[in-house]
């Protein structure tokens, strides 16, 4: 016998003595994580509250579907994406789905002064879709809290004021809202006021 054949025989001979020993009971899988590759990420529409009040809103717009719950703390987890009557404060929301795979995010509802808080309910019901969600007319966009605080000015001149048109373009302003911008204007014009 020349070497490599020898090789070939100790590893046949050995082969058959591992099969010829009784093998132990096979120990069973682990059984498999059902959220092994699933990931949840939570996204969500926010809507703030003024200071001191409870109108804030928090409400989930993805994952959304049948077998989905819904959390922003605590045990309760609920079928319904939105949760109403918030304060203002740090939330987490937590989305789960039927075999309680879940996936979590950090939100925060802020507490704007009351003033402000009318001018961002004026800017989000009329200022888009030309200022809003990343479009900036006018190379303006009003879409976030710095945007509109550092606008203050320009909202007057051309909401309130229209020079040298008016803002809207479609129609103005009714007098009570024009009345909104002025009051924050003169109360000092910060996300406080
Ligand atoms: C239908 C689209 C549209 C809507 C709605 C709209 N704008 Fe504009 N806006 C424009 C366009 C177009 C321009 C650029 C032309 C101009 O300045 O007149 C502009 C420019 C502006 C500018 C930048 C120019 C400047 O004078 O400083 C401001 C500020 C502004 N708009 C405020 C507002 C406010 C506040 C609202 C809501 C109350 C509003 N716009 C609603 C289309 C719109």
């Amino acid at each position: 016998m020349n070497k490599n054949t020898t090789y070939i025989v100790m590893i046949i001979v050995a082969f058959f003595a591992s099969c010829s020993k009784s093998d132990p009971a096979p120990t069973p899988l682990p059984p498999v994580d059902p959220c092994l590759g699933v990931t949840i990420t939570p996204v969500a529409g926010i809507t703030h509250t003024i200071t001191g009040q409870t109108i804030g809103t928090i409400t989930a717009t993805s994952p959304i579907g049948s077998g989905y719950l819904y959390s922003i703390g605590g045990a309760a987890f609920q079928p319904s994406t939105n949760f109403f009557n918030l304060a203002a404060g740090d939330y987490t929301l937590t989305v789960k789905n039927a075999n309680n795979c879940s996936g979590s995010k950090p939100i925060t509802i802020i507490g704007y002064g009351p003033k402000y808080f009318s001018v961002k309910t004026i800017i989000n019901g009329y200022c888009g879709p030309c200022h809003l969600n990343g479009t900036t007319s006018g190379g303006k966009s009003l879409q976030t809290d710095n945007d509109v605080i550092s606008s203050w000015d320009r909202i007057k001149i051309r909401a309130v004021d229209g020079n040298p048109s008016f803002m809207p373009q479609a129609g103005q302003l009714t007098a009570t809202d024009k009345q909104k911008i002025v009051d924050w204007v003169n109360a000092g014009h910060r996300i406080t006021d």
